[in-house]
């Protein structure tokens, strides 16, 4: 959600194939290539489609040739835009002009006799001492931003980090941040020193929506509600979430199954955003969205709620503050009329929820769940929360759209980077299937399920949703060797510590094998800030065990069941930040079934047990239990 304010600028990239008209040979080009040539196909003097093909990895034959081409054609458009922009920043573009008047003064009337050699002598050491404290100054990059126009902010900001460093100043108009970049400051800012900063600009932005929800309050609201909500999310809870996420991703297989069936490509952005939101809305507040089914109201009306927390971190001004404007905006409207709605939803759960723990005899402890309302509300309520409703309210709409966001673009970019590594999906599939066979999954596959969680762990580093995380220093401080003031707004970002060249070897590249598959689940305290998907310190995200599962658990079951390949005459797939990365116009896949060899039919009935409790095929309603033999 952080990277909702921060979004300042819109930004392109592209992953489809370049077919050059005059050689008509066709490469496959990544996004990487695309967003950082600046030149795209038509500089090049190419036209951009999509591959139309089968096999039975979703790859033509010959591919690796292309892919090696590909890699090629990446390569010098990567060159040719470093250069480019080497030469844009080493012209000063980007840089703050010193002048060096007092310096030339002083050695100008050096040599003009005794007594102007004397004050020219002085003033070359005025020049130093200021010079020397301009050094302990932040470096500045500053100017026109026409030039990374149209782009999301994040990637000029790998380019001026390039140049420099793990901090500096950027100014535009009467704004100016600190853009950190160096993961030794990061976990300063984010652990070591944290009581120094707050959530700054994103409180203000996001007010309207959360609230004093977790993720934008300070301080003690900040610090009880943290100590009320963590708790929820344990174990047990996590576990039961597991038969959530299979069932929910189930019902996305049955929609794919169709549209495989007649032959319609189907767009996964939208379709992840409403898998984690029918996910999200059970697992907090018991609420069945089912929106894979239906396009109801108050599915409209969170969206409605989520594009206007975007579009307010993208707008100059702030018109929604203007007190008639306010009341008359049709937008504005909408939005009020869209949180009525939501709001109206939450006080009805929150009493239906209140009535069930009146009713029930449970006791409450450490691990209490109810079976039939596993979600966090009901935990909450039962715990004695003793909160208002408001505040009840803003915490579940944070978590609502934390968990919702957040997961949706993780499996959208996913699906995008394994568009284009049939190896990588060949060795997901093979562990998918011995691990997994026919079944659901378990919360015991989940430690089994090893390269899968270095896809996600991959995918997370390559695409960190958000993409910057927002801070304002409420103190003076030190960052690294510089002093800063008190009311700097900072943006840590996740993006550039994750693409380091100073951290990583072959940043850019996609690659799982990276994370040792027996290692340690990769996280900010064994990668020492370098990679910090979840944030670090007491603001780490709380649902980072919860999101890691539903994203292997929904990539698991699809990657089984499908091949998934770009379709053809697809847009092409290009970025814009919103609250995460979204692409401009869609994720449009062809999704074939997969053929394997049969499985040996066993004669024993399957029973999946959920810590002891539950069986899996209980939860399973009417065709969901083919699934138990038909994956
Ligand atoms: C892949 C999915 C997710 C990603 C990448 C993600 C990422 C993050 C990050 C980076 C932060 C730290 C923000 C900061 O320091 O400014 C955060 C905070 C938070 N996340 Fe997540 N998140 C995900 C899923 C979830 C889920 C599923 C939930 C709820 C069940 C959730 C709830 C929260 C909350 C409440 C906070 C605020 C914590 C605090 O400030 O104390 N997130 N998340």
């Amino acid at each position: 959600m952080a990277a909702a304010a921060a979004n300042l600028f819109s930004y392109t990239s592209s992953s489809s194939a370049l077919q050059c008209p005059r050689s008509g040979r066709t490469s496959l080009l990544s996004t990487s290539s695309f967003w950082k040539s600046g030149i795209i196909a038509p500089a090049a003097g190419c036209s951009i489609r999509c591959f139309s093909t089968s096999s039975s990895n979703g790859r033509p034959k010959g591919r690796e040739t292309e892919d090696l081409a590909v890699k090629e054609v990446e390569q010098i458009l990567e060159e040719k835009r470093r250069s480019d922009l080497a030469a844009r920043i080493a012209s000063g573009e980007f840089t703050v002009q010193k002048s060096g008047f007092v310096s030339m003064l002083g050695t100008g009337l050096s040599k003009i006799g005794p007594a102007g050699k004397l004050l020219g002598e002085l003033l070359v050491k005025l020049a130093d001492i200021v010079e020397d404290g301009e050094r302990m100054a932040i470096p500045q990059a500053k100017g026109s931003f026409k030039a990374v126009g149209g782009q999301a902010f994040f990637i000029p900001l790998y380019e001026l980090y390039l140049t420099y460093g793990g901090i500096f100043r950027l100014t535009f108009g009467p704004k100016s941040f600190l853009i950190v970049s160096d993961p030794g400051i990061a976990k300063h800012i984010l652990k070591d020193n944290c009581k120094a900063y707050s959530k700054g600009i994103l409180a203000e932005i996001l007010d309207f929506v959360m609230g004093k929800g977790l993720i934008p309050a300070d301080g003690e609201i900040w610090r009880v509600r943290r100590r009320a909500i963590v708790p929820a999310l344990h174990k047990k809870y996590v576990a039961a979430m597991i038969n959530l996420f299979g069932r929910a991703s189930f019902r996305l297989c049955e929609k794919l199954d169709r549209a495989s069936s007649d032959g319609e490509d189907v767009e996964m952005e939208s379709l992840f955003s409403r898998l984690t939101l029918d996910i999200i809305g059970k697992a907090v507040f018991n609420y069945d969205f089912d929106s894979l089914s239906l396009d109801n109201g108050i599915v409209e009306a969170v969206y409605i709620v989520l594009r206007e927390a975007e579009q307010r971190s993208t707008s100059p001004i702030p018109t929604w503050e203007i007190p008639i404007w306010k009341d008359l905006s049709p937008r504005q409207q909408k939005v009020t009329k869209a949180l009525k709605l939501i709001n109206d939803t939450l006080d009805d759960l929150i009493a239906i929820c209140k009535r069930m723990v009146d009713e029930e005899k449970l006791q409450f402890h450490e691990e209490y769940m109810n079976e039939k309302d596993p979600s966090i509300l009901h935990f909450l309520l039962a715990s004695g929360d003793d909160v208002s409703s408001k505040q009840l309210r803003d915490d579940l709409m944070t978590m609502l759209i934390a968990g919702h966001e957040t997961s949706a673009a993780v499996l959208t970019w996913t699906f995008y980077l394994l568009s284009k590594e049939p190896k990588v999906v060949a060795k997901l599939q093979e562990e998918v299937d011995s691990v997994l066979g026919d079944r659901f999954p378990t919360i015991e596959d989940m430690t089994k399920l090893k390269y899968t969680t270095r896809v996600i762990n991959e995918s997370l580093r390559l695409y960190p949703q958000p993409p910057v995380l927002i801070r304002r220093s409420i103190e003076a401080d030190q960052l690294g060797k510089y002093p800063i003031k008190r009311g700097e707004d900072i943006f840590i970002s996740v993006w550039n510590i994750h693409r380091s060249p100073v951290h990583w070897v072959d940043a850019e590249s996609f690659n799982p094998e990276r994370w040792p598959i027996d290692g340690p689940n990769p996280n900010e305290v064994n990668q020492n800030f370098s990679y910090l998907p979840f944030g670090g310190g007491p603001r780490k995200c709380v649902g980072d065990m919860f999101a890691t599962f539903e994203t292997v658990v929904a990539t698991a079951m699809l990657v089984r069941r499908f091949n998934f390949e770009m379709a053809p005459g697809a847009p092409s797939v290009e970025m814009t930040t919103g609250a995460t990365i979204h692409t401009t116009e869609g994720l449009k896949m062809t999704v074939t079934r997969r053929f394997r060899p049969p499985v040996i039919p066993s004669l024993e009935k399957k029973v999946i047990k959920i810590n002891g409790d539950q069986p899996l095929d209980s939860c399973l309603e009417g065709d969901h239990k083919d699934e138990m033999i038909s994956a």
